[in-house]
């Protein structure tokens, strides 16, 4: 039976929950990392697979340049509680190479295929709900996070920087901390859910709709901004959409994908790798 009081504090939980930049200067209680790294390892995860690894970074030199690489966002640094979340087949891959699935697909006429775009964004779905959850765990326990998209960004560097495998992808990243006594950003403003939301079939929206689904953001537009954006849309366009950061991201997901998507998997030293990464 539903107890009212749990139901009343996750919806409260939710409600209030804010991505916090800005956090009290004292580290995180073993307690509650450990309940935070628990309540990732309980995500749902398709087939029970656990398709994701976590790094914590505890290194502050590791925080400051990952501060930098994600395009430049200097609270990282000052968050107590860093966790990167990354897609990961190399371990199931590795596994099977242990386990000579390649040979006994030969030995049953069944192809062996090397992970695919399919499994990437199954693995990055575990990681990413798993990641919620540490969300959800943290604001319970009075600590607000939030999430860096941009870890996504400068695959290169970071590959070298984690000692990435060919599989692992950094799909998100995490910074942790207190709330400050006493503060409490407000939540901030979503889209009408009659945008959103729709009942057996995808709703396409109609310009009318689309105008009374952005009038709110446009009613805080500027039009004597800086860059010449004459509404709203084309604010956001240039801010996100568009900007500098996504265009970085947009290259460095391609690299990404070229290492994953590696034609043909060979046995190497290390494990099955693509033969892209030898
Ligand atoms: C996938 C994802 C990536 C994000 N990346 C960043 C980021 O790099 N830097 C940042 O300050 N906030 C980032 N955020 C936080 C969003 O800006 C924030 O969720 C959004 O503005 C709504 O605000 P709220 O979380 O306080 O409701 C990200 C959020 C998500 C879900």
């Amino acid at each position: 039976m539903a107890n009212p009081l749990v139901r009343s504090t996750v919806q409260e939980i939710l409600r209030k929950r804010v991505s916090l930049r800005q956090y009290a200067e004292r580290p995180i209680k073993d307690e509650d990392k450990k309940a935070i790294i628990e309540a990732a390892m309980r995500a749902p995860t398709a087939g029970n697979m656990m398709m994701y690894s976590m790094i914590i970074v505890s290194d502050q030199d590791l925080k400051q340049r990952l501060s930098e690489t994600c395009d430049h966002q200097p609270f990282i640094a000052k968050a107590p509680l860093v966790i990167v979340f990354f897609a990961d087949l190399q371990r199931w891959f590795d596994y099977y190479n242990d386990s000579g699935v390649k040979e006994f697909c030969n030995d049953q006429g069944m192809d062996f295929t090397g992970p695919d775009e399919a499994d990437l964004l199954l693995a990055s779905s575990d990681a990413l709900i798993a990641a919620q959850n540490t969300v959800i765990s943290a604001e319970a326990l009075g600590i607000g996070s939030c999430y860096i998209g941009d870890i996504m960004e400068n695959y290169e560097t970071h590959k070298e920087l984690f000692n990435l495998s060919p599989y692992v992808f950094p799909i998100s990243m995490l910074c942790y901390g207190y709330y400050s006594e006493g503060e409490r950003p407000k939540p901030r403003e979503r889209f009408d859910s009659q945008f959103i939301v729709s009942e057996n079939k995808y709703n396409r929206l109609t310009e009318k709709e689309r105008e009374a689904m952005f009038s709110h953001r446009a009613k805080g537009f500027n039009p004597q901004n800086s860059i010449g954006a004459k509404n709203i849309g084309q604010w956001i366009y240039a801010r996100k959409t568009g900007a500098d950061f996504s265009a970085e991201m947009a290259r460095s997901v391609r690299i990404a994908m070229n290492h994953w998507r590696g034609e043909s998997l060979v046995h190497h030293e290390g494990g099955i790798m693509c033969t892209k990464c030898l």
